[in-house]
């Protein structure tokens, strides 16, 4: 049965037919990549921390509609390991973005029973972001509706370099033979460990890379892009990528 969603538009938006979506084909695990802030803001004259702030409030409508439709766990890529290359005032604007995100939206998260968290390397963060980040995940540990996964501070390479050492050094102990190191082991070992693998894969801003996003949890996962920059991404691009995914044919190899 289709089941379409009315989109809840606000003044910005306009009117769009839903396109109807299988109910009972919606992609579990859907990751993506929130591209293009900064040249969105800057085509509007404003400075790029002007078009984090507008991703903000597109993260908010997404994962309400995610949370809606049945999605399972929903990863989005809010900082890489890379983007401390960037210039400090970008940075901390980024950084506090969780806090700012959660201080407003935390309590309609709990009222979802959406559970917060992360991938990544946390610790070396500011302190005020991961106080705000990890008293969401406590107060929303026990949720059990959609899993928000934010990628802070993520890097897919860095997770796998760490991964190996944590084997390896299980190898050392002799707890681990080299033998019984499998796929499984390995997965075990990366931040993604208690999700299942994502389904689809999202990037805005028209970018065709994955920017060190996933690395080994894509391997299967279908691909979607679209030129539309995060702070213009609503609903109905998001109806359209479940829509395509449903209308690909995965095969994993067979037939
Ligand atoms: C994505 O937008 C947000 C982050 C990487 C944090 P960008 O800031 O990369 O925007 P563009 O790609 O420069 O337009
Ligand atoms: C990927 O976007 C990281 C996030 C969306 C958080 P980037 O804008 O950093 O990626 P590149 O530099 O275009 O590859
Ligand atoms: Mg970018």
């Amino acid at each position: 049965m289709p089941i379409k969603f009315p989109f809840k538009k606000d003044k910005k938006q306009p009117t769009t037919e839903p396109l109807g979506l299988e109910e009972n084909h919606i992609p579990k695990h859907v990751a993506i990549i929130m591209d293009g802030n900064g040249r969105w803001a800057k085509n509007r004259g404003m400075p790029r921390i002007a078009g984090h702030k507008e991703g903000m409030g597109v993260v908010k409508r997404i994962v309400r509609y995610a949370s809606d439709i049945g999605v399972k766990v929903l990863t989005l890529y809010a900082f890489s390991t890379e983007n401390w290359k960037r210039p400090k005032n970008e940075v901390d604007f980024l950084m506090k973005l969780p806090v700012d995100f959660l201080s407003t939206y935390l309590p309609e998260l709990i009222e979802r029973n959406v559970q917060v968290r992360t991938i990544g390397d946390f610790d070396v963060l500011p302190e005020h972001t991961q106080k705000a980040v990890k008293e969401a995940m406590e107060k929303t540990k026990d949720n059990d509706g959609l899993i928000l996964n934010f990628a802070l501070n993520y890097g897919s390479r860095y997770e796998m370099v760490h991964a190996v050492k944590q084997i390896a050094s299980k190898v050392q102990d002799g707890e681990v033979d080299i033998s019984d190191i499998d796929e499984s082991m390995f997965s075990k070992e990366l931040y993604t460990s208690e999700l299942i693998e994502p389904d689809l894969l999202i990037r805005t801003s028209g970018e065709q890379r994955l920017s060190n996003f996933l690395l080994w949890q894509l391997a299967y996962a279908e691909f979607w892009f679209t030129e539309v920059y995060w702070p213009d991404f609503d609903e109905s691009h998001f109806e359209k990528a479940l829509y395509d995914f449903q209308n690909r044919k995965r095969r994993f190899g067979g037939v």
